[in-house]
């Protein structure tokens, strides 16, 4: 099959949460000053392009994922100037500025959510304001985020829908009104410059008519009515007609529950694609069941079928989207790596998804092998999702202690402490005091330390990023799993035009025989990433703790 190449398709993206990646101006929190201080650090890790979780004006009841003007930029980030001046120094070194894009809800304190509470003006349909059944709420949807998903407005007598926090407002994307709006927005970014969106829970966005009770569940009942609901194909390919076709850009939909098979509706390449790329979650779900927060022990075998059934499922037509963090979820070391074997285990890792098929995401922090941080007390959360799983837990029992003790693993504020810069106080990234608590262990892990040292984590990146730029089979060539069964090493093989590449991962401290597949003979390959300073030549090896190794043949 012919692989059309793209430039989407060789990038590899450097994600921001802006809040916490480097602040500027000593206020404690991260600003796209801190971002240009730091643009030809990116360019040295060797990255083609940023994506900025949000920037614009919010009051932050999510972290800037509540928006109270699409089109602009908050002051605790910097001017709207400024942003130019940071598309402009991005492109200058060849790295192209994606967006985040969330028109699943809007802030309650965006002038259209103030507008709507007039009956009479045509911004009350652009939510969901309903009234109420028999005095009670219009349907039994909850939130995702904050208790039932409905809010009562008195003085308008009606309930507003917010599948995630309450000021977090559902946007009735079936008013045509609204998708012009969206298509606008996305005008005024990529006129500025912007080379695509990430596109935030862009699933969501169609609700089944009539909206209908849905199956109760602990916290998002309803779910099955909005998730890939009736019309977001539809609308999506409106997006696409109208606005995106005009641009050579890009765009990365967010799709909780996503199937291979669904996914492909959406992103196979063609007249009926609406998406490029797609996040999904399956294989984030090999420690968990649904959410980070009901833990079951890492199966390996599970994140393996995961990624496997995409590769599979992607390849030819389609193209995938690798990442194994974001600011959504705890950091990957603490999940499937090892604290112990903490260098060796973030290489590892970051081999075993970076060498697969599709466009790999880096999330701030990774390429240093940043690890969760120390919670001591409730008063050290500051997440809207970790209040919410605090109160359904205790209606299970889950209290204090053993509440502690899970949110301390679970909680998406793992992943947002500040980026560990150096060991100066405050890891370097403030002058000021920082707005969350810098991980205790910037001491050890941080980018200067890194930077000195030649086999760092870091340095292993940039060598990781360099090695697939340079060679195509890493970004276009076929994939084959060998032995899936295993629950302790993932082996793949890559194959393009003749040339063959073998990844050899152990997930485990224990030495694992490992044995070359059936006609692949590893003493005449070529090793070309380690995580061990050895050189190998033999088709049967012993494992060293979360080995890897990248033969070509
Ligand atoms: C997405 C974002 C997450 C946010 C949610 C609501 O899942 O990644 O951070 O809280 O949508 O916007
Ligand atoms: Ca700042």
């Amino acid at each position: 099959m012919e692989i059309k190449k793209t430039w989407y398709k060789e990038m590899t993206v450097y994600q921001i949460w802006p809040r916490s990646f480097c602040d500027g101006n000593g206020d404690g929190i991260g600003d796209l000053e801190g971002v240009l201080s730091k643009l030809d650090y990116l360019k040295d890790l060797g990255i083609d392009a940023i994506w900025f979780s949000p920037l614009y004006p919010s009051p932050n009841a999510d972290y800037g994922y509540d928006i109270a003007d699409y089109c602009d930029i908050s002051k605790d980030y910097g001017t709207l100037d400024l942003f130019r001046t940071v598309v402009d120094e991005a492109h200058k070194r060849g790295i192209r500025i994606i967006m985040d894009l969330v028109v699943n809800h809007t802030s309650d304190e965006h002038e259209w959510f103030i507008k709507s509470k007039d009956k009479n003006s045509p911004y009350h349909d652009y939510y969901f304001w309903r009234k109420g059944k028999d005095g009670k709420k219009p349907n039994n949807w909850k939130s995702v985020f904050e208790g039932d998903a409905w809010e009562y407005d008195p003085q308008l007598d009606e309930y507003y829908l917010h599948i995630f926090a309450k000021k977090q407002v559902d946007l009735n994307m079936d008013n045509p009104a609204v998708r012009e709006e969206v298509k606008n927005i996305m005008r005024f970014w990529l006129d500025l410059g912007v080379d695509g969106f990430r596109e935030d829970v862009i699933t969501y966005i169609s609700k089944k008519e009539g909206l209908p009770n849905g199956i109760p569940l602990p916290v998002g009942t309803g779910l099955e009515h909005y998730t890939n609901g009736p019309h977001v194909h539809e609308y999506l390919e409106e997006f696409r007609r109208d606005v995106l076709d005009h641009y050579d850009c890009f765009t990365v939909g967010e799709a909780p529950m996503m199937t291979p098979k669904l996914a492909r509706t959406f992103i196979t390449e063609g007249d009926n694609q609406v998406l490029n790329l797609m996040f999904h979650f399956q294989h984030m779900e090999s420690d968990c069941f649904m959410t980070d927060w009901i833990r079951t022990p890492f199966k390996l075998r599970k994140m393996k079928k995961a990624f496997s059934t995409w590769q599979k499922e992607m390849y030819g037509d389609a193209w995938n989207a690798l990442y194994i963090e974001n600011h959504d979820h705890p950091r990957a070391i603490d999940r499937f790596g090892s604290r112990k074997y903490h260098k060796q285990s973030a290489k590892m890792l970051a081999v075993m998804y970076i060498c697969q098929c599709g466009t790999p995401f880096i999330y701030q922090g990774q390429e240093i092998g940043m690890t969760n941080t120390v919670f001591r007390s409730m008063a050290d959360f500051k997440d809207v999702v970790t209040f919410n799983n605090e109160k359904v837990c205790a209606k299970l029992g889950i209290k204090d202690d053993r509440f502690l003790k899970l949110a301390s693993k679970a909680t998406r504020e793992n992943s947002r402490t500040p980026v560990q810069w150096d060991d100066s106080e405050n890891a370097g990234f403030t002058t000021g005091t920082p707005w969350f608590p810098v991980n205790p262990n910037y001491h050890e892990i941080n980018v200067a330390a890194e930077q000195d040292d030649p086999d760092s984590i870091l340095n292993f990146y940039k060598k990781l990023l360099r090695f697939r730029k340079e060679n195509e089979i890493v970004i276009y060539g076929s994939y084959k799993e060998y032995y899936p069964q295993s629950n302790e090493l993932y082996v793949y093989e890559r194959e393009y035009e003749g040339q063959r590449m073998l990844v050899v991962c152990s997930f485990t401290d224990k030495p694992v025989r490992f044995t070359a597949p059936e006609g692949m003979d590893l003493s005449k390959a070529k090793l070309v990433l380690q995580n061990y300073d050895v050189v190998y030549n033999s088709n049967v090896f012993l494992t060293k703790p979360y080995e890897t190794r990248v033969y070509m043949l």
